[in-house]
């Protein structure tokens, strides 16, 4: 046989063994995501550091090594995942596979040494699947149900304290009193009960959930590197006190005798009944009251979430004067300056603002943990992987949105209506979705609307650069911006 014969029967046999190979690989088998070079002990997590939005760190990486990159960070073992197919994917398609949430030294603390005690950050279970249930006849009441109606009611109710409260300054910090309106909704809505702003004990109790809330809502390094939880040993110690506290102000003021009051007859009247009703009469999911009292706790605080946002959405408006006036026009045409405001007017352009607000603070979903081994995207996601589901890079794209760093609410309307796009994301989906989305819409809309109908808000000083609005993050600190409020 001639020399260029046996070297390309050579090559040709070698081309079929690896071929062989190749197809021989069981169908199953593992084939994990791209990642970085990684260093000892800190894993990736040097590729978060110089970022404003952590998040935007994962769209650095989708870029160098596309749509889903594994990241070791610290001692955790993380995927980053890119893109709405691959982001509904994770949530819905697969959402069972990824239903758990990390297991955060940080978390475990906040809730009294067991994040299983909490909504948002335990992992799948039938307590949790039993919980949801159970609220979700409170967070999505109907439309012109007694309950929505109610609802709509304590909304115009608060925001009327608000206007008239408002209508005492010119310039003032907001946030307070949005905290004291959203949880006044909330708590009447949940447990038939109000506070007063004069209370004093109730003001404590919406700094200690404002707190909290700014907590949950920070990574740390020590979430990846539990050797570090010891620095901040004084601020869990601190959490502790304030989550005490605040399961103190519950049980006396909130609470009070309504358990042992509670009758096996009674039609629940709220949230609270509900919750009591359960623990007394188990049926197949029993519920413990420690339980029911985390997350009864959990969903008022809701409102804190609420209130940061609105604070947040009044400091973009504040630079965005044409907004404003749009926002009037299509109230004083909708509803005029006499009615007040109600979540059942028909305000499109409101409503844009709205999302428009939450599509720029581009909160993040909640990281989201393999209970199994699973795919994604076509890899393999190993049990006990944590996902981080970028939807900071959703709703910033440049291929999704035109101009999409500029306050633009139109984008959310198409021929007169308002429109969702399926790539916008910002309460996540599938079984561990936001249980408040519909009440932040809601209370928002009734909150804008009141305050737009009465006033129009400025920068303090004619300056707009204190109101450069964070984002990345629901939270603000506690002391954030002042407005000047300008009666119409
Ligand atoms: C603008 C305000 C809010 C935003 C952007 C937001 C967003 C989110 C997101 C992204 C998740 C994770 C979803 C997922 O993993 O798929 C979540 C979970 C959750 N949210 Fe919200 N949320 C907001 C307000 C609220 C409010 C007001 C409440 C309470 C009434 C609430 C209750 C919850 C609960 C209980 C969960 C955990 C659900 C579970 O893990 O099963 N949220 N939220």
């Amino acid at each position: 046989m001639p020399l260029t014969l046996l070297t390309a029967s050579l090559v040709l046999l070698l081309v079929l063994i690896v071929v062989g190979i190749v197809r021989k690989r069981p169908p199953g088998a593992a084939r994990e995501p791209p990642m970085p070079l990684r260093l000892p002990i800190i894993g990736h997590l040097h590729l978060l550091r110089g970022y404003s939005v952590p998040y935007q760190a994962f769209t650095a990486l989708k870029l160098r090594y596309g749509p889903v990159v594994r990241l070791q960070l610290g001692a955790v073992k993380c995927v980053v995942v890119n893109g709405q197919r691959h982001i509904r994917e994770a949530l819905v398609t697969r959402g069972h596979h990824f239903d758990f949430r990390p297991n955060f030294e940080r978390y475990q603390r906040l809730f009294a040494g067991n994040k299983e005690n909490s909504l948002a950050f335990c992992d799948w279970s039938s307590t949790q699947k039993a919980r949801r249930d159970m609220l979700k006849a409170h967070t999505f009441p109907r439309a012109f149900t007694a309950q929505f109606q109610r609802l709509e009611g304590l909304v115009v109710e608060e925001t009327g304290r608000l206007v008239r409260a408002l209508s005492a300054h010119s310039t003032l910090q907001l946030k307070p009193l949005l905290l004291q309106t959203c949880a006044n909704v909330f708590l009447s809505h949940f447990c038939s009960v109000r506070f007063g702003a004069q209370n004093a004990a109730f003001l404590d109790l919406l700094s200690n959930f404002d707190e909290v809330f700014f907590e949950v809502n920070q990574g740390y390094a020590a979430d990846f590197l539990p050797f570090l939880m010891p620095l901040h040993r004084r601020k869990l110690q601190r959490l502790s006190a304030v989550t005490h506290k605040i399961r103190e102000f519950i049980n006396r003021e909130v609470i009070g005798d309504r358990f042992e009051r509670h009758q096996p007859d009674m039609e629940p009247a709220d949230y609270l009944d509900s919750l009591i009703g359960r623990v007394k009469a188990p049926g197949k999911e029993p519920l413990d009251w420690d339980t029911a009292l985390f997350a009864l706790e959990d969903i008022i605080g809701g409102h804190a979430a609420v209130g940061n946002f609105l604070t947040k959405l009044f400091a973009f408006l504040v630079a965005e004067p044409q907004v404003q006036r749009r926002i009037q026009q299509e109230i004083d045409a909708q509803v005029g300056v006499d009615q007040p405001v109600t979540i059942s007017h028909r305000l499109v352009y409101t409503q844009a603002v709205i999302y428009e607000a939450i599509r720029l603070i581009s909160s993040p979903i909640v990281p989201r943990v393999a209970n199994q081994t699973s795919e994604l995207g076509g890899y393999t996601i190993e049990k006990g992987t944590v996902l981080f589901l970028n939807n900071h890079d959703l709703s910033m794209s440049e291929e999704l949105w035109a101009e999409p760093q500029q306050f633009r609410p139109e984008r959310f309307i198409r021929a007169g209506k308002l429109f969702k796009p399926e790539y916008f994301l910002p309460f996540g989906g599938g079984r561990r979705s936001c249980m408040g989305y519909k009440l932040v819409q809601l209370v928002s809309l009734g909150v804008v609307g009141a305050i737009m109908q009465r006033f129009t808000l400025r920068p303090l000083g004619g300056d707009l650069a204190p109101y450069r609005v964070p984002i990345g993050s629901l939270a603000l600190p506690k002391d954030s911006f002042t407005f000047q409020l300008e009666k119409r």
